[in-house]
């Protein structure tokens, strides 16, 4: 039986990477867990070692977030929660008109429309009730464009856009809205990406604990958003100063 008392996340791709190390840290700091995504083996492993280790309830959705069907699952069967995380999200490398539109528009689906109708009715239910964290999983693709990851790059500068929009709107209103920035983490990311990281892209990449951490820390605090990782906190100034032909040529030249 649920405890009102205790805090309630939604969090989804909880399955892996960032989104795991999310949903562990909140488990820890006694929050009652409701954790999405694909894969259900993965997701029952993680729900049945958190509820095991801190007593809390973790309920699991296997939902496919790129369906109309898959984020209303959620929509019904999660009714309140205290906090959101719409971490699920992907991206695939690759020249935009060689690569097939479909799996492209799906990465919109996950990463801007499924993030959107999520946020748009939990927040609703959380003004409703008085209050409320979201978390926004962007990425420091949102300061570039980037050819070779032209989709991507452009969902994720929709996320922080929007993010850093309600954060104003909703400031009144007992919601906080906190867009997480990451640059390279190694997690399942790369893989389904098709990307390959370099010895320095491996050295500067900040381990998904850690950004989780600083992830949760920001969103307690009901910053607007957070970088993780001091290699790329001169990301936005060096963006706003430098051209955009000679940042296009840059990214190009990291990307290929
Ligand atoms: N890793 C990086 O370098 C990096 C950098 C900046 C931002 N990010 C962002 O961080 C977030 C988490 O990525 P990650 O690095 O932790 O990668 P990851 O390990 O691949 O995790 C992605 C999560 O999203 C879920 N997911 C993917 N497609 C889904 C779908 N159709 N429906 C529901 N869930 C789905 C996956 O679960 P299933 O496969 O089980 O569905 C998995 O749990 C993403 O939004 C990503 O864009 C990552």
């Amino acid at each position: 039986m649920r405890i009102m008392d205790k805090e309630r996340a939604l969090v989804t791709g909880a399955s892996s990477g960032i989104g795991m190390e999310i949903a562990k840290i909140l488990a820890s700091q006694n929050c009652d867990l409701v954790i999405c995504a694909r894969r259900k083996n993965e997701l029952e492993k993680l729900s049945k070692k958190l509820t095991e280790k801190y007593n809390i309830d973790c309920e699991v959705i296997v939902a496919d977030l790129t369906t109309e069907q898959g984020i209303n699952s959620v929509i019904q069967k999660v009714d309140e929660v205290d906090i959101l995380v719409n971490n699920a999200g992907f991206g695939i490398l690759g020249n935009h008109t060689e690569m097939q539109s479909e799996r492209q528009l799906q990465m919109i689906d996950l990463n801007i429309h499924a993030l959107t109708k999520l946020t748009h009715e939990f927040s609703n239910r959380m003004v409703k009730k008085g209050g409320g964290k979201i978390m926004n999983v962007a990425s420091i693709a949102a300061y570039i464009s980037g050819p070779g990851f032209a989709v991507y790059c452009a969902t994720k500068a929709y996320v922080l856009s929007y993010s850093r929009a309600l954060h104003k709107e909703l400031e009144n209103r007992g919601v906080t809205v906190t867009a997480l920035c990451p640059g390279y983490v190694v997690t399942g990311f790369q893989e389904v990406a098709g990307m390959k990281l370099s010895r320095m892209e491996k050295l500067s990449a900040v381990p998904a604990n850690k950004v989780a951490n600083i992830a949760i820390k920001s969103m307690r605090k009901g910053r607007r958003e957070v970088m993780p990782g001091i290699v790329n906190k001169p990301l936005p100034l060096v963006t706003r100063i430098t051209p955009m032909w000679l940042q296009l040529i840059i990214v190009n030249q990291i990307l290929k």
